[in-house]
């Protein structure tokens, strides 16, 4: 795929819709040597992540790939920081450049906070920017399918719960679409947009061969949920039932965190067919795959 300029200039992964399918296996294929044991380090390299907005997965399985490529991680604390002084992103960015670190993971409330980030030079990965993309958790999404499938191309996939406000959702539709799955999305109405054809969730539980839940994301409503909670798990929850009439070698994927008793039932979440902790063990190796190769000038 054709980059534009200053994309080609931004070095690190912002999003994943600038990099071929070529590119993304790439990834995928070295997060998968990493987790078969091979292992490279950087000694004397340092970087830091920035997080805008709460995170215990990919704040932390970022500092962990960096600890594993002997990459020292530096701790950045927002409430203690100058941001509490009304220091822009950029400053703080550029802060962070001027002190010599390696690479920057940022995760922002603003989608495609990294606009305002373009005269900066280190390579920056994003730990998910609003509600449009969070590109390393759709790559260990993608290597959880790659490793249980082999392959994509004609997989379904339904993504179920608060699509609207979801930047795993968008950000993995539109590349599971360019490797060949078939997107659908369900849930309530109220929480719908065009990601994906809509399946109700009982027809999706026996079609698919994913069902990749979300969280119902409360903490970015702009209106209360229409539905109780317990509404919510009747009608658009994973329970046991559900999972029942699922195809025998279906799988069910959740980012997490995850909210038990609304989009999943607690006994699901660690059920034979859940990879739950399966993606997060893989988010190290992902990630541990995408820092090294924007040292080695990769991405
Ligand atoms: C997701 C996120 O923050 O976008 N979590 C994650 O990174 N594993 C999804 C979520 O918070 O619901």
């Amino acid at each position: 795929m054709q980059k534009n300029i200053e994309e080609v200039l931004m070095r690190g992964l912002l999003t994943l819709r600038t990099l071929s399918s070529p590119e993304i296996m790439d990834i995928i294929e070295l997060a998968i040597r990493f987790k078969k044991g091979w292992s490279i380090n950087f000694p004397g390299k340092k970087m830091v992540n920035l997080f805008y907005e709460n995170s215990t997965r990919t704040q932390y399985s970022f500092q962990m790939a960096m600890i594993n490529l002997g990459i020292t991680p530096l701790s950045f604390n927002l409430a203690s920081s100058s941001v509490q002084k009304g220091e822009t992103l950029y400053d703080t960015v550029r802060t962070f450049e001027a002190l010599g670190v390696d690479g920057i993971v940022i995760r922002h409330t603003k989608d495609v906070y990294y606009n305002d980030l373009k005269t900066i030079k280190v390579p920056i990965f994003n730990g998910g920017d609003g509600t449009s993309d969070h590109p390393t958790q759709t790559l260990l999404d993608l290597m959880t399918i790659y490793e249980e499938f082999g392959a994509f191309e004609g997989l379904r996939v339904a993504l179920v719960g608060d699509i609207s406000h979801s930047r795993v959702a968008h950000g993995n539709a539109e590349v599971m679409k360019r490797l060949g799955m078939k997107v659908f999305v369900s849930g309530p109405e109220q929480f719908s947009d065009k990601t994906g054809e809509y399946i109700p969730l009982d027809e999706a539980v026996e079609k698919m061969d994913i069902i990749n839940l979300l969280r119902v994301q409360f903490e970015r409503h702009e209106q209360a949920m229409n539905i109780t909670k317990e509404e919510y798990h009747r009608r658009y929850g994973l329970t046991s039932e559900r999972v029942a009439r699922m195809k025998k070698n279906a799988i069910i994927m959740h980012p997490a965190p995850i909210n038990r008793g609304i989009e999943i039932a607690s006994e699901v979440a660690e059920c034979e067919k859940s990879r739950i902790y399966k993606q997060m063990e893989n988010g190290v190796y992902i990630r541990m795959a995408v820092l090294t190769m924007a040292l080695e000038g990769k991405l």
